[in-house]
This record gives C-alpha cells, structure tokens and sequence, in this order.
C-alpha cells in the first residue's frame, strides 16, 4: 500500500513543496552560480521552487555525502562538478561510491577555467610568472576550495607542470577566495570562468592563462598555457545532477525532463556562454549518460591524482 501511495505522489512529484539543491561550495561562486541559473528555469518547468543550500568544506565532499544520506524522497538534489570524480582518489575514507550511492540525473554545464594573480604580483605575464615561480614558490600562494575541488585540481596539473609546489591556503569555494586575489592576500588561483568574468574582464586580477587546449571563446585575449611555453594543462569543470539512492525512478525521470529542457533553454545558453561556459546537449542531462561520465571520468582522473601523490585523508 506504501509503495502504492508513494507511486501515487510520485505522479503528482513535485506538487507545490520546494526542493533543496544542495551546493557544496560558497555562495556566490562558480558552483553556486551554474545551480542557479539551472534552478530558476527547472523551477519553472516543475512548477515549484528549488532552494539553494550552500555547504561548503573539504573540497566539496561535505555537501555530497549530505545529499548521499538525505531523503530520497526527490525533494534533495545535489548540484557538483568534477570534484565528484576526483574525490574517490583523494579521499580514502569517502564514505560512499558516487557511482553506486547516487541516482544520476544528468549533466549541466561546461567551465573552462584561468589562471588569475592578483595585481600586486609583479609578473605581469605568463612568460614571466614561470621564471619568477621557480624563484620564489617558497613564498607565493595557490588559492583553492580545499582537496578536491575543480581550483585544487587545476593547481595540481599547474604545479605538475612546473615541477614546483606552492603554498596552498584553502578556501570553503573560489567566491571567498577571490576576495583575497582581489586584496592581494593571496598571489594565484585557478579558478572557473564563471566565477571571474567580470574581474577579468574589468582587469581586477591579472588573467595568466587559459588552462586548456585552446582559447576560451569569450575570453579570445587570453592565450592558453601551452601557447606560453607551459603545454599539456587540459581541464574543463563539468557540472552535474544528482538525487539520493532510492530516489524513485519516475521522480528521477521528472528531475531529468525538467533538466533537459533547461539546458535547452535559450537563456540559460546564452547565460553560460556569456560567463565562458557551455551549457550541455539535452543528451548528456539524462541518467544513463551521466553514469557513463562519472565512471569515465573517475578512470581518467584516479592515475593523475595517484601519481601527483595527493591525498585528503
Ligand atoms: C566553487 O563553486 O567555489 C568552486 O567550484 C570551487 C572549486 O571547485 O574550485
């Protein structure tokens, strides 16, 4: 008769109750703003609100596992990217597999991400930071949204590739963070488009770098590091959905409908190319093609982060 009942609200899911999209960075930053702009438009399509929960801490893991432990009654939903994938590598003690403790929704958005200095760094070019880097690493700082995050992940392939290490000082997201860029407290970060358009654009902080294979569309100016003598930095932050395990299947289904058409909207498009983003395919916003992802890119990322020797526990 439960199982009945609840087949019964599952039809009428979500009815008038708001859903909590737990986001596990900062208000404010790049996670937090993709969520965002994905909730307002979803929310229309479900006839409802979605809230957004900020719960930062330990690389974005914190708010995941909340969302593994919630209700899977589809009024909890988690909103991350990438770190999902890096965390089984980094953190010995997860305490749960994103593959098997999650129902997958689907995909969001494509960020690429710079490599920002504040002003007061006197290395006013890439070409210049690398000499000074090697100089001075002892001294210069590597902002980040703690071990796991896309900020940390990047500063791992950056610090791979100068065969330096710096002194990193963690953040609970890359919006706290750039705060102190901006102040001078802290020298580096490499950090989402979607988080430093403006300042980039309005010179705020010096933009280094584009960290990937080629230049980011709307941010043409910035060469990519391989351009500046510093090759084979490629990394892009995906974002995704995901429910508890249990959620029941046609919830999922109306949580991925849902996500769908907002991917597909026009304004939500236009919004995340605006910020240097790309907003997914309607194909890759369903559950099976993002348990594809995760798994691809759990195998992609596990051998870098072992052989970087970077652990969280
Ligand atoms: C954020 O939303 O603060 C970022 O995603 C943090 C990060 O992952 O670097």
């Amino acid at each position: 008769l439960a199982t009945l009942a609840f087949a019964v609200g599952a039809q009428d899911y979500p009815g008038s109750k708001p859903i909590t999209a737990v986001v596990p960075f900062a208000a404010g930053g790049p996670t937090d703003k993709v969520a965002r702009e994905i909730a307002l438009i979803m929310g229309k399509h479900l006839n409802t609100t979605i809230v957004i929960e900020n719960t930062g801490g330990a690389g974005g893991t914190i708010g995941a596992r909340k969302v593994v432990q919630a209700r899977n009654d589809g009024y909890t939903i988690l909103i991350h990217h990438i770190g999902m994938a890096t965390a089984p590598a980094l953190y010995r003690n997860l305490g749960f597999d994103p593959l098997k403790d999650l129902e997958m929704v689907g995909e969001i958005a494509d960020v690429p991400m710079l490599l920002l200095g504040s002003k007061a760094l006197p290395p006013k070019t890439f070409k210049d930071l690398l000499p000074y880097v090697k100089t001075n690493a002892a001294s210069i700082s590597l902002a980040n949204a703690g071990i796991g995050s896309a900020s940390h992940l990047c500063g791992l392939l950056l610090q791979s590739a100068l065969k330096q290490e710096l002194v990193t000082v963690p953040y609970k997201g890359t919006a706290p963070a750039l705060t102190d860029l901006m102040g001078g407290q802290v020298n580096l970060m490499c950090d989402q488009t979607t988080n430093v358009a403006g300042q980039v654009k309005s010179g705020a902080i010096q933009s280094y770098a584009a960290m990937q294979g080629k230049r980011i569309d709307a941010f043409k100016d910035i060469p990519t590091a391989a351009e500046q003598g510093l090759p084979g930095i490629e990394v892009k932050i995906w974002h995704a959905m995901y429910a508890p395990k249990g959620t029941p299947k046609p919830v999922v289904d109306k949580l991925s409908a849902a996500l769908q058409a907002a991917v597909a909207d026009p304004g939500f498009r236009a919004k995340m190319a605006e910020l240097g983003a790309e907003a997914v395919p309607p194909a890759r916003a369903t559950p099976a093609s993002l348990q594809k992802h995760v798994a691809a890119e759990i195998s992609k990322w596990s051998p870098v982060i072992k052989a970087a020797g970077v652990y969280a526990d």
